[in-house]
């Protein structure tokens, strides 16, 4: 309950935030959506063009290409928490800023800290830079890695499998290997 309280509070806060200068050019913000008793978080870049006339993360192509590849593992929509490192969308969706990313880290660490999910899905070279220092996701997809007690798995971009087909099923075998880490994870906690 105090859970969900919590993620809508920072709903709220996100969508009439002006704490950087996106807030200027966005039609909505996007503020993150899904279960608050989520196992596993995917973290994306920030809005494009349809999440901001909606107001909803990944809804337009990238986002069928993740909700093909959770479903495609086992997974729903609606059992995950999906979010954005920033939450307005940059102009002509440029990759955003130092200042526009640590003026919205402070929604992404309370959405962390609230679901407390079992494992942290980074997707693509901005959210795996921007929370791990990490590059060359090409190098580095399909790896889990621990940090501060969490951890994290790195994988592409749902929209690079728009560029290049032959990263559909590369992308859909990292998703399928972060479920079934996950599934043991589980099998062997207690709780
Ligand atoms: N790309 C992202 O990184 N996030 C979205 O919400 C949509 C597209
Ligand atoms: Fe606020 Fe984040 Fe939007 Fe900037 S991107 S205005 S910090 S919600």
């Amino acid at each position: 309950m105090k859970a969900t309280l919590s993620l809508k509070i920072i709903q709220e806060k996100v969508k009439t935030c002006k704490k950087c200068d996106l807030c200027g050019t966005r039609t909505n913000a996007v503020p993150g959506i899904g279960n608050q008793n989520a196992d596993i978080i995917f973290i994306g870049e920030a809005p494009g063009k349809n999440e901001d006339l909606y107001g909803e993360p990944f809804i337009g192509t990238a986002g069928k290409r993740l909700d093909d590849a959770l479903k495609n593992a086992g997974l729903t929509r609606n059992s995950v928490y999906i979010t954005n490192i920033v939450k307005c969308r940059p102009p002509k969706n440029r990759i955003p800023n130092d200042v526009e990313k640590s003026m919205c880290n402070e929604y992404l660490k309370d959405e962390i800290a609230i679901i407390n999910p079992k494992i942290i899905c980074l997707l693509g070279n901005t959210p795996y830079y921007s929370i791990l220092g990490g590059k060359e996701i090409s190098k580095n997809h399909g790896k889990f890695i621990s940090k501060d007690n969490r951890m994290y798995f790195v994988t592409f971009h749902p929209a690079a499998t728009i560029y290049n087909q032959k990263l559909v099923n590369v992308f859909k075998n990292d998703i399928s290997k972060l479920v079934k880490k996950l599934q043991k994870l589980k099998t062997n906690s207690v709780d």
